[in-house]
């Protein structure tokens, strides 16, 4: 077995199924809650980094209005070093931007005195409070408005926009940690749960292999002749179904064994003859000429007998295959069974015995001729040679819109009734002796009954001992493949 089999052998196993199976349902949710967790804590850890720094920038805001911080000019000391506390507690940049949008205050010392109109500060100038998250860049950016209320009417004015962005660098860190210590957790559980999966799996599966082996040892012959794997239903099925199978191969295997012998007996027998007829003459010193032709006729008959039991087994080998070598045609019945009277003729005149047609309707049928024939010869040949002098038989052909029916009734010896369902085995004849003296090789009826069955009809037949026969025959009108 090369490599690559072994291996695709491997994947397309049960076990490597089931494992993979236990592996997606165990990984499935571990990833999907790993996911959702790492999720949730950045949503969460940024919420709450806003609210906080959020409350502290408007105190901060509240401070620089009322010390009228973008009036003074930086003068106002105390608020100027909150604003710088604010600015390194949280690793950001604050902006103090006074009514016409200049920056009067950067923490980072950057952009003093520069004019700044962004879509934020200019929403903020609207009253607006605007908190945004960029978690690309890592940042949290806030922009509020600085609102003064007129002590004596209660109005309120924005004289500017505060502008605080801080770095989320530490959710991030926290976030890098916590993934990557799920993420040796996740390997962890998906290399055990792809251990336990391996040893249940080749668990689950054994019961396969210990079927297997069996029906090896069966088929080698080792082992018990009857398989019973019981560990599960489906095992204990597949066994039943096998030993059943295994029941009807020794069958059809012990019949087989049975014609075999059958045949070697029956092929023997017109050798032995001959041997015999042979030996005999020529251990007699000066035998008559006469006496030779004598013998050699003998041999000659027994020669005709081995030549037609030969016939009679190509003809049952031939009816043995399946339908499919069955050459269907539109065939005049009524024509068939006629031709086949005349050529019987002669024998039933020989055994004086009467033989009468009975035609009811035209009849065509697609049948195979030649093993049609074959089969009705055989019936209306044993009506004859079976019968009495003096005896008759008939033969009447009848059809409905389905199927056709031929009956052959004599007026012979019949057939004893144990002996019945045993007349169309092949070699049965109910009496050797007899059947042998008329020329008959015991395999005509196997013959009839396999043609008439390839054509999907059914043969039956009746009988008293020494009144008479009947054999019904029906045949489908239309060939059913
Ligand atoms: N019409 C019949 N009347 C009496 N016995 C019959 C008839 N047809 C068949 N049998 C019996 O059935 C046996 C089997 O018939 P068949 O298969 O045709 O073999 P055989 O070569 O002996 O004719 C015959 O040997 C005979 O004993
Ligand atoms: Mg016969």
């Amino acid at each position: 077995m090369t490599k690559f089999k072994k291996a695709a052998d491997f994947f397309g196993s049960l076990r490597w199924r089931l494992i993979l199976l236990f592996l997606l349902i165990g990984i499935i949710p571990s990833v999907l809650s790993r996911a959702g967790m790492l999720g949730s804590y950045e949503n969460r850890a940024v919420f709450i980094r806003t609210s906080e720094i959020l409350s502290q920038a408007k105190i901060l805001a509240n401070q620089i209005v009322s010390s009228d911080y973008l009036n003074s000019g930086q003068t106002v000391g105390e608020v100027d070093v909150q604003i710088e506390q604010l600015s390194t507690i949280y690793d950001g940049r604050v902006m103090i931007i006074d009514d016409s949008f200049h920056i009067v205050r950067d923490t980072y010392a950057l952009d003093n005195g520069k004019t700044i109109i962004s879509e934020e500060v200019m929403k903020s100038f609207g009253g607006e409070e605007i908190t945004k998250y960029d978690a690309k860049n890592r940042y949290i950016e806030m922009t509020l408005p600085l609102i003064e209320t007129e002590e004596d009417t209660g109005e309120k004015y924005i004289i500017g926009v505060m502008m605080v962005s801080v770095s989320t660098d530490s959710i991030n860190l926290n976030l890098e940690y916590l993934s990557t210590s799920t993420a040796v957790i996740m390997l962890t559980c998906i290399f055990i749960i792809g251990t336990i999966a391996y040893f249940v799996a080749s668990w689950l599966v054994r019961p396969l292999h210990k079927l297997s082996r069996s029906i090896e040892e069966v088929q080698t012959g080792y082992g018990e002749d009857a398989l019973a794997v019981d560990d599960y239903t489906e095992t204990k099925e597949i066994c039943e179904k096998f030993n059943g199978m295994i029941g009807r191969m020794k069958v059809l295997d012990d019949s087989r064994q049975e014609f075999v012998s059958n045949v070697s007996h029956e092929l023997k027998t017109p050798l032995t003859s001959m041997k015999v007829l042979a030996d005999s003459i020529n251990s007699m010193e000066n035998a008559p000429v006469e006496l030779y032709q004598e013998f050699m006729a003998d041999i000659g008959n027994e020669v005709e007998r081995e030549t037609k039991i030969i016939n009679d087994l190509l003809s049952l080998v031939k009816m043995d295959k399946s339908a499919a070598d069955l050459n269907i045609s539109q065939v005049n019945i009524n024509e068939l069974v006629e031709t086949i009277l005349k050529r019987l003729k002669p024998i039933a005149e020989r055994q004086k015995v009467e033989l009468v047609l009975e035609s009811f309707r035209p009849v065509t049928a697609d049948v195979d001729e030649v093993k049609i024939t074959l089969a009705f010869t055989n019936l209306i040949e044993n009506a004859i040679k079976y019968n009495k002098e003096d005896g008759w038989v008939h033969v009447s052909l009848n059809a409905d819109h389905q199927y056709f029916y031929l009956k052959v009734e004599d007026s012979g010896m019949g057939i004893p009734e144990d002996s019945l369902e045993h007349i169309f085995e092949r070699f049965y004849r109910v009496d050797k002796s007899h059947s042998r003296e008329i020329g008959g090789t015991g395999l005509g009826l196997a013959i009839t009954r396999n043609a008439i069955l390839m054509h999907r009809g059914a043969i039956k037949v009746f009988s008293t001992e020494g009144e008479g026969t009947i054999f019904n025959v029906r045949i489908p009108l239309n060939y059913i493949s």
